[in-house]
């Protein structure tokens, strides 16, 4: 038993709500095959003096960052690099804008709430082997989480991820292949070879454990903005772990009486021109996406061609009374050097589709100037050296240095 965290009561499904135990290492819908939700009796920490205790509760405690919500989170000892509880800055320019510095998690970007949450209880489970597809950020925490807590890990992602995913993921030790396709090709490779393997598939939403870690940036934000919510929040959404985690983070505060009444987020899904599902199917009204052919993009993290848990993002856009928009890699980039020459924040490509889309929605009246927004930098801009040199036409300058008789020639 540890204690102040909550047991699980079941697991309920997101489509049919069936209601599973939680006894085994819980996978998806065994009847729809929807994505499963860990549901909890918060009846213990409800109310404001429970929500007072967390900042004091985690002045004291061993288990830094986003454990200090462990009283929303399933009990298990935590596997912790020291994820979460990451900044949340002011912008220098714009008033009521916010950007969530998730690139200060271990491995560099929001991933690691995630895998950390699915790491740990898959050594609660006594899970030996553990398998993913990745765009890339996911196979570094995974890697990095599985190498912590002595589990092997199995990462399929396309070869042409940045090359820091690559390189990290073996450091740490990991079974890399790299794949001449995207995601959903690495997904299908797992889901064929798991049962014959015994890895246990902890792929975007087939298992429910990643959106419970990612909830805490839910928690998060609102904490930071003295318990109330934003206007709207912005996420650069591939498979939309993220937007979903916060989602049910936001029903949660509201379950237990931790935030200042008022209207939840219009939640914004911020996608690239070159692979954006959930924004066609948004734009046509449409409740599920369809496979997006040829995706392509620098903001590696956006090539989703087609999100398992796309149903279940519109329906948080629509409800959320928020949007679904593409910007083109071009416009991107403009705001990845926007924010790093006037802000001093080297943003992942995925959280530059956040600021630009805050540019954009600006322009075209949606947002006033002065709403209170949280943009999410989902990644350190120095993961992404490779590619956003690329985009920007950097190379590393021919140079010769002789020190000999004290003569310097570049
Ligand atoms: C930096 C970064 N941002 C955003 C995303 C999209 O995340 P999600 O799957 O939660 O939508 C990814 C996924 O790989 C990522 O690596
Ligand atoms: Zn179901």
């Amino acid at each position: 038993m540890v204690k102040d965290m909550p047991i699980i009561a079941h697991l309920e499904c997101s489509r049919c709500k069936t209601t599973v135990s939680a006894e085994k290492p819980p996978t998806i819908c065994a009847h729809c095959k929807g994505p499963l939700y860990v549901r909890y009796d918060l009846t213990p920490w409800r109310g404001v003096s429970a929500r007072n205790d967390i900042s004091r509760q985690a002045a004291n405690s061993t288990w830094p960052g986003m454990w200090r919500y462990r009283s929303v989170l399933p009990e298990a000892r935590p596997v912790t690099l020291g994820e979460g509880w990451t900044p949340m800055l002011a912008s220098k320019r714009y008033p009521g804008v916010f950007l969530k510095e998730e690139g200060a998690n271990p491995t560099g970007t929001f991933k690691a709430r995630g895998l950390a949450l699915a790491v740990t209880m898959a050594r609660h489970y006594g899970l030996r082997k553990l398998a993913v597809p990745s765009a890339g950020n996911a196979a570094g925490a995974l890697a990095a989480y599985a190498a912590a807590a002595d589990i092997a890990a199995h990462i399929f992602m396309p070869r042409d991820v940045p090359f820091a995913n690559y390189v990290e993921a073996i450091a740490y030790g990991a079974n890399v292949t790299l794949v001449n396709g995207l995601i959903s090709d690495c997904g299908r490779i797992v889901a064929e070879r798991k049962e014959e393997e015994g890895w246990f598939d902890i792929s975007t939403m087939k298992e429910p454990f990643r959106v419970e870690g990612k909830k805490t940036m839910g928690y998060e934000l609102v904490e930071q903005l003295g318990w109330e919510y934003p206007d709207a929040v912005f996420y650069p959404t591939g498979g939309g772990v993220g937007l979903i985690g916060m989602w049910k983070a936001f029903g949660e505060l509201e379950e237990l009486g931790w935030v200042k009444p008022g209207k939840k987020p219009r939640m914004v899904a911020v996608q690239s021109s070159g692979c954006a599902p959930v924004v066609r199917a948004f734009e046509r009204g449409n409740n599920v996406s369809e496979m997006w052919e040829r995706a392509e993009t620098f903001a590696s993290g956006l090539r989703v061609p087609k999100p398992y848990g796309d149903s279940i993002i519109l329906e948080i856009l629509r409800d959320s009374g928020g949007l679904a928009l593409a910007l083109p890699d071009e416009t991107i980039l403009a705001s990845l050097k926007d924010w790093a020459r006037n802000e001093g924040i080297f943003l992942s490509p995925e959280g530059a589709a956040a600021t630009a889309a805050y540019d954009h929605l600006i322009e075209t009246g949606y947002l006033k100037s002065g709403d209170r927004v949280v943009l999410f930098n989902t990644g350190s801009g120095l993961k992404y050296t490779d590619v956003t040199a690329q985009a920007m036409r950097v190379e590393r300058p021919l140079c010769r240095i002789r020190f000999a008789r004290g003569e310097r020639d570049t």
